[in-house]
């Protein structure tokens, strides 16, 4: 039998959550309204009518929550703190309570061995500053900074990894161009000063919490596309070049290397002018990291639209890159209807790694959704999401063995839960849940998952 490929030592397996898609409660323990409550609460923005407020009821089944992790072999844990728990008016001292459910949590973690790695803001503005302006409003970064640098101090000595935010374009184009997460704005322009400001609070956060602990590791988390022309006319690869240029180097080049992207700068401009990047910005933002997380769903294949008869569709989270269409390229897809593509793993971490001077990489998120049920046998047998993460696994192999410095990799998700304006007709776990009785059963997905991380390593013959 051939030896099994195995990860390099110390690579750090994981689960990944978010706060509001989890945690339920969310009028208990004096935490505040969050937009994605206002979001949920009116009609027609999620597709089951539901909402954040029970979900996994984490808040209450924490601890065996953090035994499900165990038994998955989870080695570290990624969750995201609910700022509306921490600081209920998104400013001031913090919540008591809202830090007491964190201690309890982190208290749980350690005692199993599991390291936390905490996400700082993973969509769940406070209301309050919604109502100030939200994103958009330049005082917005300034409130994040301060909200991070008291959660820090009151955590820094239980929580070696720090996220800022989770997928930036997600909170800026999805929530303010877009219109399909929370507050659900559809202006473009609002949406790109959101995202610079989303950046400005993430330069700010990092700089402060690293001046009050050097010790610890500091990122982000990005979702990022690799894109191509559907083929190699000019007027698709200049739709290529619009969409990489909003999706991925909006990001990446303030963050590495100092600068928005000249040509990315003049194709929102029309929506956004040129005046939202102050002088001093883009230095504050490129902070040294530690780390730079990666979300890794699928790959973005476009092209130009040909005139007022094409019916192809594109984004509308594609600020400036308006004429672009989106083009399936007929491989499988998942429950969300992306497409399953592992080479894309291979390809964006190829980009990152070769054009930027990039910190280590962790593919923070990765997985798929399935319309997975509980068998007679009463099991959840989910062989999709075996062999999804199996050839994803397979291509962060290939990406290590390109050169990548790729030191770890988390499922999303640890549990099925709220996915956002598709409520709870998504299933991303490892762990199924019955939203009736709570009752968590581990997939067999999951059963797979801890043979991997038990040993660091997937078989050589599938
Ligand atoms: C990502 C989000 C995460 C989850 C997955 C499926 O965009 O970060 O919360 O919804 O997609």
């Amino acid at each position: 039998m051939s030896e099994p490929l195995t990860f390099p030592a110390g690579f750090r397996w994981g689960t990944a959550t978010a706060s509001y898609q989890i945690e339920g409660a969310v009028g208990e323990g004096g935490r505040g309204v969050s937009i994605w409550d206002t979001f949920a609460a009116t009609p027609g923005t999620i597709t089951d009518g539901s909402s954040g407020a029970v979900a996994d009821d984490h808040y209450h089944r924490y601890a065996e929550d953090v035994g499900l992790m165990a038994e998955l072999g989870t080695g570290t844990y990624r969750f995201s703190f609910a700022w509306p728990r921490l600081q209920p008016t998104g400013s001031g001292a913090l919540n008591p309570e809202g830090v007491a459910f964190y201690d309890r949590l982190l208290d749980e973690l350690h005692g199993r061995g599991i390291a936390p790695w905490a996400t700082l803001y993973h969509w769940d503005l406070p209301q309050t500053l919604e109502d100030a302006g939200g994103w958009p409003a330049r005082d917005t970064a300034a409130r994040f900074a301060d909200y991070a640098v008291a959660v820090h101090a009151r955590f820094a000595d239980r929580v070696p990894d720090w996220t800022t935010h989770n997928e930036p374009w997600c909170s800026a184009f999805r929530g303010y161009a877009g219109g399909q997460h929370a507050p659900g704005r559809r202006e473009p322009g609002a949406a790109v000063h959101a995202a610079h400001h989303l950046m400005l609070g993430h330069g700010m956060a990092v700089q402060a919490m690293r001046a009050a602990r050097p010790d610890l590791r500091y990122g982000i988390t990005l979702n990022l596309y690799p894109t191509d022309p559907a083929t190699d006319s000019a007027a698709d690869a200049d739709a290529a070049r619009r969409v990489d240029g909003i999706c991925n180097r909006l990001f990446l080049d303030p963050l590495l290397r100092g600068a928005y992207p000249a040509d990315v700068l003049d194709d929102v401009a029309p929506a956004a002018g040129r005046d939202f990047v102050q002088a001093g910005d883009e230095e504050l933002i490129a902070q040294p990291l530690d780390v730079l997380g990666v979300n890794y769903y699928s790959r973005h294949v476009v092209r130009a639209r040909t005139g007022p008869d094409d019916e192809g569709r594109g984004d509308t989270g594609w600020v400036g890159a308006e004429q672009v269409v989106k083009v399936g390229t007929g491989r499988p897809r998942t429950h969300m209807g992306w497409e399953i593509d592992p080479d894309g793993l291979v390809d964006v971490l190829g980009y990152v790694s070769t054009r930027y001077d990039a910190p280590p990489l962790y593919v923070t998120e990765n997985g798929a959704a399935f319309d997975d049920v509980v068998s007679e046998d009463g099991a959840v047998h989910d062989p999709e999401r075996t062999a999804y993460l199996d050839g994803h696994f397979r291509a962060a192999l290939r990406a290590i063995a390109c050169g990548v410095d790729l030191r770890g990799y988390f499922v999303w998700s640890l549990l099925d839960n709220f996915e956002w304006a598709f409520g709870y007709t998504r299933r991303f776990g490892l762990v199924h849940v019955d939203y009736d009785t709570q009752r968590r059963t581990v997939k067999d997905s999951g059963r797979g998952y801890a043979r991997v991380t038990a040993a660091n390593a997937v078989p050589a013959d599938r």
